[in-house]
């Protein structure tokens, strides 16, 4: 059973028989701005969000910004839930992944279907992106792009001075790890947080695993199959990794990116957000960053897609809605928010010169994307997987494992097979 179907009669009531509420639907229709809860408050993705809402000025909708600070939405889906229980759902929401199917579930989400078909988007999108926003034939969003989870970025000035190429491989990583340490460089910036640490433990079991054990552990969730070797691989890495750090702590992941920035840190494992955010505080992909896959996950995509979902409320905007899902899918809006948000277009009818003006990284990422022979898993930790209770267990069961150094990786394994439910 779906985690909150209580929500349904407590929102009809709210949304259909408070008088209060009516009243205020009525006034607010004839206005041409839409509230928008989204995450997007570090620099490079405020600047993204800025971009849409320049673009959507033009075509007669404006945003009004509803921003809950918090990367990776923790905060935001909670003050989501509380706004919807209030009887106030915003009009648009970021809303992503499996979560979509459950809103969708209890009616709150306003379907896209004539959007979809007017824009061609069986024949413009990435099929998997269409597979992201479809829910029982029915269209449930807008998608904005596709973030690459297994993105692994580096200081180009702290190569270059110990004369070092990026890492390819887990053995490359640990020479280039040691050389850092042993010039008195952090190799890898890292934090605590929960969901961070979640974001580079799936990037790990994915080249650990490969997408075939990958899959059956996250999309299936076989129970049994977290028990492989080869998940006990990967929680070691992880711990070895976050040994690097002598000091680790709960630190927001912008602090870590400003460690990569200032020279502090020679290594970052981030989705590649982190680029934007880079490019954001002037940063150059030329001369002072770049990025590479995680080692072990070439030719694979670890995906998150981010998409606007256009609730159902009172206020009775269904007209702007269904244009701001339009004109964000659009080409034009496309490569302008995803370059700079670090992500790549949702769609697949990028032209050659388009597609030659993203940056190294982003053409690697939509490249993978589109090649018929990768790989494309999607992301636990940025629930394009499961339901927001098992992202949140499984982030804690991994944070546990952390933070308690006498907890073997086996017995972590076990704590993740329990938590792993089939859908
Ligand atoms: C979202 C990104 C966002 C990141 C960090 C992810 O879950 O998909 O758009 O930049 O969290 O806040």
């Amino acid at each position: 059973m779906k985690a909150w179907h209580w929500v349904l009669p407590a929102w009809l009531a709210c949304v259909w028989f408070l008088p209060g509420l009516q009243g205020q639907g009525g006034a607010h229709a004839q206005g041409t701005s839409l509230d928008v809860l989204h995450w997007w408050t570090s620099s490079g993705e405020r600047r993204a969000a800025d971009q849409l809402s320049a673009l959507l000025a033009p075509a007669g909708v404006q945003w009004n910004d509803a921003a809950i600070p918090g990367g990776g939405g923790m905060a935001a889906v909670k003050v989501l839930k509380s706004r919807v229980l209030m009887g106030d759902p915003p009009d648009v929401a970021q809303l992503i992944g499996s979560t979509l199917s459950e809103w969708a579930d209890v009616g709150l989400v306003l379907p896209l279907n004539a959007v979809a078909t007017r824009q061609k988007w069986p024949q413009v999108l990435f099929p998997t992106v269409l597979g992201v926003v479809s829910y029982q034939g029915e269209v449930i969003a807008a998608p904005l792009g596709i973030h690459r989870i297994n993105t692994l970025l580096y200081n180009r000035r702290l190569f270059a001075r110990l004369k070092l190429n990026p890492p390819h491989t887990w053995a490359d990583f640990e020479n280039v790890a040691l050389k850092f340490s042993a010039s008195g460089i952090k190799p890898l910036a890292w934090s605590d947080e929960a969901w961070q640490v979640a974001t580079v433990f799936e990037s790990l079991l994915l080249a650990e695993a490969g997408p075939v054990l990958y899959r059956q552990m996250i999309v299936q969730r076989h129970s049994a199959a977290w028990m492989d070797p080869r998940v006990e691989k990967a929680l070691l890495r992880l711990r070895w990794l976050r040994s690097l750090s002598e000091a680790p702590v709960e630190r927001v992941w912008t602090d870590s990116a400003r460690e990569l920035m200032n020279d502090s840190a020679a290594m970052m494992l981030m989705g590649d957000w982190a680029s934007g955010e880079l490019m954001a505080w002037g940063a150059s992909p030329a001369t002072d960053f770049a990025c590479v896959v995680v080692p072990g996950t070439a030719h694979m995509h670890l995906y998150s897609v981010d998409t606007l979902a256009m609730l159902v409320n009172a206020r009775h905007h269904e007209a702007l809605q269904k244009k701001m899902a339009e004109t964000i899918s659009a080409m034009p809006a496309q490569l302008a928010y995803n370059r700079i948000k670090g992500s790549v277009p949702v769609r697949r009818d990028l032209s050659a010169s388009a597609l030659a003006s993203l940056g190294s990284c982003a053409r690697d990422s939509w490249e993978t994307f589109a090649s018929p022979t990768a790989a494309r898993v999607p992301s636990l930790a940025h629930r394009m997987a499961s339901d927001e209770a098992t992202k949140d267990a499984v982030a804690q069961a991994l944070w546990r494992y952390l933070s308690d150094p006498h907890m073997e990786a086996q017995e972590a394994q076990k704590r993740l097979a329990s938590v792993i439910r089939s859908p």
